[in-house]
């Protein structure tokens, strides 16, 4: 894939300090196919469905409370729509072990084990479209990105932080993302959210590709149905 040791250092570095490390240009790096962001974004958009509900806390599920406010598509829908994503999702299980933890990690990364959360399609349209403040169940997610993102930036907190307050907000980042890039975030130890969009224009979509670590694959019974119905 040509990349140079000083990149890998630095994105694991990087992985390390804040949590999360962005890859921009992904798609060329691990496919040879031609693509079309907004082809596959409008193919995927059309097999989505509507969602606006709470999940955890008291109303049931995995966390604290928080909110769904977007469009989602899981795996099957995704994979129906656009059959080479399945692709991208394996190879950058690949990705993520070579370039990122290289030599550096004892950790090995793979698929989900659970099929229907293994990639899901997030569509974010309108003002207070967001997903809140939350911590992933998976220990690691790659968030590729459909479109740029200038409204409904990630917000997100150093590994290990306690749960968003007062007390930390001064420690939130905020990460605008451009079209084809990769975010990997580290799922357990990484507060983060989509920031509720403010502009009636615009729109951000994204696939998430859930990943475990060998050794650590539980997943909450009934999730997906909390989820996703
Ligand atoms: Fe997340």
């Amino acid at each position: 894939m040509g990349t140079s040791r000083e990149l890998i250092t630095g994105q694991y570095k990087e992985f390390i300090e804040t949590g999360i490390s962005i890859v921009d240009g992904y798609w060329s790096r691990v496919m040879d196919w031609p693509y079309d962001l907004q082809i596959i974004h409008q193919q995927l958009f059309q097999v989505s469905q509507a969602r606006s509900k709470i999940v955890g806390g008291a109303a049931g599920g995995h966390g604290p409370m928080r909110e769904f406010k977007d469009r989602v598509a899981n795996t099957e829908a995704v994979i129906k729509a656009v059959p080479k994503l399945w692709e991208l999702y394996v190879k950058t299980a690949f990705y993520i072990n070579e370039i990122v933890f290289a030599h550096q990690s004892p950790e090995k990364v793979i698929l989900s084990p659970d099929l229907e959360s293994a990639i899901t399609f997030k569509h974010y349209q309108g003002i207070g479209s967001t997903h809140g403040w939350h911590l992933e169940t998976n220990g690691i997610t790659g968030l590729y990105y459909l479109t740029n993102c200038d409204d409904g930036p990630l917000e997100y907190l150093p590994p290990d932080s306690d749960y968003p307050s007062e007390a930390n907000i001064n420690d939130v980042r905020r990460y605008y993302s451009r079209k084809d890039n990769l975010v990997i975030l580290k799922g357990h130890n990484v507060w983060h959210q989509v920031r509720p969009m403010t502009d009636p224009n615009s729109i951000r979509a994204c696939l998430v590709f859930n990943y475990y670590f060998e050794g650590d694959t539980s997943r909450p019974e009934g999730l997906n149905e909390i989820h996703y119905q």
